[in-house]
């Protein structure tokens, strides 16, 4: 019984952490290449585009799913960055599903980009 009992626990340790890692996990691989955590090169910086959303966002549902409805299909028409299209063009369709992109987009939401660059 203890055993069993520490096994679960031991599990739900493990899927809290990967929840968040998932995250992390994801922006690396899949935006980092373009948006650098501090530094604008390409595209504006994770840390400038989260800014620019907690600006238009404070509550952070909000904040996740206009991050991730806009990320699955990127238009001029929604972006919150109008002058960063003009610089750089409209971002590319990635092609992740929306529940991907939100956990991207709550990691985004959560992570300092300014004080720990990937978040590990
Ligand atoms: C091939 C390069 C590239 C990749 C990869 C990329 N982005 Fe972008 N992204 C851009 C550029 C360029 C912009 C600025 C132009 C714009 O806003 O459309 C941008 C803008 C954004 C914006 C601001 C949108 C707005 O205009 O309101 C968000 C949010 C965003 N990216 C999220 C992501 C996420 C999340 C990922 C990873 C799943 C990602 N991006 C991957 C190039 C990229």
């Amino acid at each position: 019984m203890m055993r069993i009992f520490l096994l679960l626990l031991a599990f739900s340790i493990f899927n809290l952490c990967s929840a968040q890692n998932l995250g992390a996990l994801l922006f690396s691989g899949n935006c980092i290449t373009c948006h650098h955590p501090t530094k604008t090169i390409s595209a504006p910086s994770a840390a400038e585009v989260k800014k620019r959303y907690k600006e238009a966002f404070e509550d952070k549902e909000e904040f996740v799913s206009y991050m991730a409805t806009w990320v699955k299909k990127p238009t001029p028409e929604g972006s919150l960055m109008h002058d960063a299209i003009k610089k750089y063009g409209v971002m590319p369709e990635l092609g992740f599903d929306e529940e991907t992109l939100r956990v991207i987009s709550k990691y985004i939401y959560e992570n300092d980009f300014t004080k720990h660059e990937t978040g590990y």
